[in-house]
């Protein structure tokens, strides 16, 4: 795989797929990290002479709605203020274009001068975008003498700007590379894939709330993993698979067939909750009670909201031990306080093995969560894709817009 650092891209318009899919709150942006993360590539490219052309999607646009529900879908998925943080953060100016595809946007791109920059509009405003549209790949192509991804947060998403462009360059002889970000992930990644014997014992943990969202993660890691330690909403499932009462815990009824045959397939290697922390309604403002209980004693009318304490000290004694970690979901409804103990304690395990193991972070809410109690320096890695680290393990270290590239 061709990469950012290789590449001769004195005077060439470089167009280069970002995922700058930050949260935003009423147009303020809550999170830049992943703006942060494209930089390293962006200055390299900037720094070599590049007329550098950014593009990214951000948040959804369903192009099948009423055309004023499409047009309010826009206004708040407007690129602009991403534009004004990256200016900042760079310390130049950044050309915003706020469309994606006509005349004014070719005249920006053609105009950029060398180691000047440029972000034109969502590429989600584009209803061809998310199909992979040939034309819309086309039109975005002939911007382009050099393609870079690294926008590895999108890159298990087959779309125009993730696949099409590259596709139609590749075939055109230009030169289509990896940037930072993703060379950075995709290292990172492979080895929670293809995992060599010093990484050993590698323990994964798994949370959140659906079995069904994890099915293939959990197919995967059984026979990559020698411990799968499983929390959060998505146990209550496996409990009830085991016969124990759950009371108004989340379960997923049609899945309780496939945690049966998870169970007896993984041999001891799963590694469920003890005890729980539970409360009588989910809502902070409905509850009355919250107590800790054996997981064999949850009674009717409660749902289990946190792993408990005895739990804490099972995890952490099998992550003490192992050598390699990767964790996906939260152990509990961290948005609460009242709730936020499992999931710090996990982050208090992989802190104690004090950089003697290799520990990533799969994205999405388990990494907000680190970051929200001030652990995110204690891992090897964070991921800046949730679905796309998550879909990189399923599907043994490819990724559509990663593949794409060699
Ligand atoms: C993400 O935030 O997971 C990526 O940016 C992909 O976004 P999407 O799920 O809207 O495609």
């Amino acid at each position: 795989m061709l990469t950012v650092q290789k590449l001769d891209v004195k005077g060439l318009r470089v167009l280069v797929r970002v995922d700058f899919n930050v949260p935003l709150k009423g147009g303020a942006i809550r999170d830049d990290n992943r703006i942060v993360a494209a930089l390293p590539t962006i200055k390299e490219l900037l720094k070599k002479g590049a007329r550098v052309v950014l593009f990214s999607h951000l948040g959804k646009i369903k192009h099948k709605e009423a055309p004023e529900v499409v047009e309010e879908a826009k206004k708040k998925n407007n690129l602009a203020p991403i534009a004004a943080r990256l200016g900042e953060l760079l310390n130049q100016p950044v050309k915003f274009v706020p469309l994606a595809r006509g005349k004014e946007l070719a005249n920006a791109v053609n105009e950029l001068k060398e180691g000047e920059v440029l972000l034109m509009q969502n590429t989600r405003y584009e209803k061809g975008e998310e199909k992979n549209d040939p034309e819309l790949s086309r039109i975005w192509a002939d911007l382009a003498d050099v393609y870079v991804m690294d926008a590895f947060g999108s890159a298990h998403r087959a779309h125009a700007s993730t696949y099409g462009v590259p596709e139609i360059l590749k075939s055109e002889g230009k030169p289509v590379a990896a940037g930072y970000l993703v060379e950075k992930e995709v290292a990172n990644l492979t080895r929670c894939v293809k995992v060599s014997d010093k990484d050993r014992p590698y323990v994964a943990i798994l949370g959140g709330l659906k079995v069904s969202d994890k099915i293939k993660v959990i197919d995967t890691l059984l026979d990559k993993c020698d411990k799968i330690i499983i929390g959060g909403a998505m146990a209550f499932t496996f409990f009830k698979a085991q016969g124990k009462s759950t009371g108004l815990s989340p379960v997923e009824d049609d899945q309780l067939e496939y945690a049966r045959n998870c169970l007896a397939k993984a041999k001891g290697k799963i590694i469920l909750p003890v005890d729980t922390v539970i409360g009588d309604a989910f809502l902070p403002e409905e509850r009355k009670t919250v107590q800790v209980v054996n997981i064999n004693d949850i009674p009717e009318g409660f749902e289990g909201l946190d792993i408990g304490p005895e739990t804490d000290k099972l995890f952490s004694s099998h992550i003490a031990k192992a050598k390699m970690v990767f964790w996906n979901g939260p152990m509990g409804v961290f948005e609460q306080a009242e709730f936020q103990r499992g999931t710090i304690s996990i982050c208090k395990a992989i802190k104690a093995l004090d950089g003697k193991a290799f520990t990533v972070c799969g994205g999405g809410d388990s990494a907000a969560a680190i970051k929200q109690f001030g652990f995110d320096k204690d891992f090897s890695h964070v991921s800046t894709g949730g679905g796309a680290s998550l879909e990189m393990i399923e599907n043994d270290g490819h990724l559509p817009g990663i593949d794409i590239l060699g």
